[in-house]
């Protein structure tokens, strides 16, 4: 096994402050994109890649993503390992150096997902034995992440700048990075930056300014950071674009394209869906439209209503008579009609949440 000392750190801490109201309540990287945390999908990479040690890195909600890591089955050893005040990426591998030792190492943040997966980019880190290597892809808002400039020949990385406000290029940083254990020398010598944090570019760059050898591969197919409410949906649709039809239950309801049903879950036959979507198990549907690029999470009960282009999560209740788009839904959520005077909206809304009606 070409990779059977390679160990994966995945990065599941900090506060996901631009998630909120839903990371009130939960860890950002629990939050589902068709169905399935987006943790899991950097768990399932790394494991396609041959690495079967895995530390995940733990914030504010540990317990929740312990629980959750373990509801499943993994091949693979997982460590949990606790970080607390998220001090930045390159403090969450000074944490974890205990546990990596000598290996080389991946590490991936929580909140990335990458359609082709690590195989090739963690090939070539080894063919060329590099002491680190980066992903590297291009982006249309280059001053929301950390930006890289080549070398005039295009070959090597020059300087590694985290979102700069004039950038110098549009090759963003993906959130995967591969090393060697030189990167713990290369972190000792960091100080905080003006966002308080041991950034994880600065420990790149002082190994390009101490000639170690630091390689880049491009990302051939789509990456997403799913920071933000709108990366979430647009994640949702790229995975729910590769989906194939999978219907575990009787239904009369008019469905076309490919759509997935769980479980459990009941629909009418006065129902329509439109796939690409997916259906989560136990849900009740009645008289409900299901546009494409939908998820709807377990337990949930949509009635009298149309929906497009959501992720609902588990154990919500709509039944709003309305039509609702490009919305994102936590967990436990009612969306009822008003029928009794007076008319009008009625909101019970939590901090930081957002509504247009
Ligand atoms: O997604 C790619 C970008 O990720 C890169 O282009 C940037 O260079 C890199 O700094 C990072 O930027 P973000 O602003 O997206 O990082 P964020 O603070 O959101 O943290 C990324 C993930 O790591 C997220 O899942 C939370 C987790 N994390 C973050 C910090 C700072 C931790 O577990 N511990 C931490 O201390």
């Amino acid at each position: 096994m070409w990779c059977s000392n390679m160990k994966a750190l995945i990065l599941s801490g900090g506060y996901g402050t631009r998630l909120r109201p839903l990371t009130y309540s939960q860890q950002k990287q629990l939050i589902p994109v068709a169905n399935k945390p987006v943790l899991f999908y950097a768990i399932e990479d790394v494991i396609e890649a041959g690495i079967h040690d895995i530390g995940i890195i733990l914030g504010p909600n540990k317990d929740q993503v312990i629980e959750t890591v373990k509801s499943v089955d993994w091949d693979a050893n997982i460590e949990f390992i606790y970080q607390g005040e998220p001090l930045g990426i390159a403090h969450a591998i000074k944490v974890a150096q205990y546990w990596i030792g000598s290996s080389d190492f991946v590490v991936y943040l929580g909140d990335n997902i990458l359609r082709e997966g690590i195989v090739n980019h963690l090939k070539y880190f080894k063919k060329e034995n590099f002491d680190a290597s980066i992903l590297l892809c291009e982006v249309k808002n280059p001053q929301r992440f950390g930006i890289v400039q080549l070398s005039e020949d295009g070959k090597t990385i020059k300087r590694l700048i985290e979102k700069p406000k004039v950038p110098p290029s549009n090759l963003a940083l993906v959130g995967i990075y591969f090393f060697k254990p030189i990167v713990f020398e290369a972190i000792s010598h960091l100080k905080p930056s003006w966002r308080g944090e041991l950034e994880i570019t600065e420990a790149i760059q002082w190994l390009i300014d101490h000639d170690y050898k630091v390689g880049w591969t491009k990302v051939t197919g789509w990456w997403k950071d799913t920071g933000k409410p709108e990366d979430i949906l647009e994640a949702n649709r790229l995975i729910l674009d590769d989906i194939k039809t999978s219907i575990k239950v009787e239904t009369n309801a008019r469905i076309h394209g490919r759509v997935i049903i769980e479980e459990g879950t009941q629909i009418d036959e006065n129902t329509v869906i439109k796939g690409p979507a997916i259906i989560g198990k136990n849900c009740i549907i009645k008289n409900v439209y299901i546009g494409p690029y939908t998820s709807i999470g377990n337990n949930c009960v949509i009635e009298n209503t149309e929906i497009e282009d959501s992720v609902v999560l588990e154990d919500s209740k709509i039944k709003c008579g309305g039509r609702i788009v490009e919305s994102l839904i936590g967990r436990n959520v009612k969306i009822l009609r008003q029928h009794n005077h007076p008319f009008g909206k009625r909101l019970i809304i939590g901090d930081n949440s957002q509504v247009v009606l």
